[in-house]
């Protein structure tokens, strides 16, 4: 008996979906995009290419959503639309897969979330490092418990990001923020994975108007609910990523006291023991990672795609892994937003935080008085120590 395929569209298509279309790939034979909703006509070429020539293209996501064959939609878009574009998804009835970020702030996600409880739909956030095999073997190496107590996190990521004057992404209401709301996100959400929940953060941030409005370089302390300390930082404006003698472009580093653990991109995911109270965990990565460090083996799948496999099982009511709800990922866009708070009022924010409607940039008014109540705290600036 031939498949029935399930049909889902895809509300935007820029850079990323290159990322989603092999996720797509992968699925093709229970699974099927039938319909883009992309306004650039430069894009419709690569959309034909990409979902086939019987792949409906319309200009406005609200015209996908309106297509009753349509199960689940796959939002993509610019971040000031993730918001909007998932409540409606949810009221037209259809299953959300959502970029990261989730939206700008709590009250979106909020909004978000509310909205899909109440009309029945699933909402999953494509966080795609959780379903990324390297990014895997290292939750697998700490669930081992071969690091013991993990005290320090080191999560950094380097990239050299300039759009063209007035894309989105360079405007402060466009992107949520900077590059900390829109970026550090995948470190914050991998570090909550990983690490559990973070108590606390201090930030730092640099602006350079004429380059972006919203910052371009983000230092995050923070203090897990664990005890242990983490560093985080983004950089937009490096070209360490590649060429001779490059550095890094992603990375994660668990120091613990029984052992630590790393993951660079490109690289692998590596473990090395100090010390081994366990026969289990000595078995499983060999005495060689007690004079050194040894790569801790996987399939290489990436995040997109792990993403997508397990978004479609979840549309097909197949048992599925879902990593990264609304309601885990809300707690990512929570941590940078307390970021921020903690760079306005140069101060160490304990979590949970308030969160009220995003402020318009262009609304003076409300910047000021928001400015104002900023500035009331008793704290003084420590310099983001902790
Ligand atoms: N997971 C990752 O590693 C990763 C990397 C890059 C981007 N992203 C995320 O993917 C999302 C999109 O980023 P991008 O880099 O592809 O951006 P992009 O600017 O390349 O693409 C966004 C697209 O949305 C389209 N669009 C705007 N308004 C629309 C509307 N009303 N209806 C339909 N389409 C509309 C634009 O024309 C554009 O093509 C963001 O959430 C971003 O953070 C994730």
């Amino acid at each position: 008996m031939a498949i029935v395929k399930t049909k889902v569209g895809l509300l935007g298509c820029g850079g990323i979906v290159g990322g989603h279309r092999q996720g797509f790939d992968a699925v093709s034979d229970v699974c099927e995009v039938v319909a883009v909703a992309e306004p650039r006509a430069e894009r419709h070429a690569f959309i034909t290419d990409a979902f086939g020539p019987g792949v409906q293209i319309v200009s406005d996501y609200r015209d996908v959503l309106a297509m009753a064959e349509i199960e689940g939609v796959d939002i993509v878009l610019p971040h000031d639309l993730h918001m909007p574009a998932t409540v409606a998804a949810a009221e037209a009835g259809k299953h959300v897969l959502v970029e990261k970020v989730m939206a700008r702030n709590v009250w979106e996600c909020d909004r978000m979330i509310d909205a899909c409880e109440g009309c029945g739909v699933s909402l999953t956030v494509c966080h795609d490092r959780r379903y990324n095999s390297q990014w895997a073997a290292l939750k697998e190496v700490v669930e081992t418990g071969a690091l013991g107590e993990i005290f320090f996190w080191k999560l950094d990521h380097n990239q050299d990001v300039l759009p063209p004057p007035g894309h989105w992404i360079r405007t402060y209401d466009g992107i949520g923020g900077g590059a900390i709301m829109s970026c550090l996100t995948h470190q914050i959400d991998a570090l909550r994975w990983y690490g559990g929940e973070v108590a606390s953060v201090s930030c730092m941030t640099k602006v350079i108007p004429e380059r972006m409005e919203g910052e371009f370089l983000g230092i995050m302390n923070a203090r897990m609910a664990s005890g242990a300390l983490a560093e985080l930082s983004i950089n937009w404006w490096t070209q360490s990523r590649s060429g001779p003698h490059a550095l890094w472009y992603e990375m994660v580093q668990a120091c613990g006291t029984l052992g630590e653990a790393y993951y660079q991109h490109g690289k692998g995911t590596f473990v090395r023991l100090h010390d081994v109270v366990d026969d289990a965990v000595r078995a499983r990565f060999g005495d060689a990672a007690l004079t050194g460090f040894v790569e801790v083996p996987n399939d290489g799948k990436s995040g997109h795609v792990g993403c997508i496999a397990e978004w479609v099982k979840a549309l097909r009511g197949e048992p599925t892994e879902i990593r990264t709800s609304g309601r885990v990922c809300r707690g990512t866009v929570e941590v940078a937003e307390a970021a921020y708070l903690s760079d306005r009022e140069k101060r160490e924010i304990a979590l949970p935080i308030e969160s009220g409607p995003w402020i318009d940039r262009s609304d003076a008014e409300q910047i000021r008085k928001q400015f104002e109540a900023d500035q009331s705290g008793p704290e003084q600036w420590n310099g983001g120590k902790l």
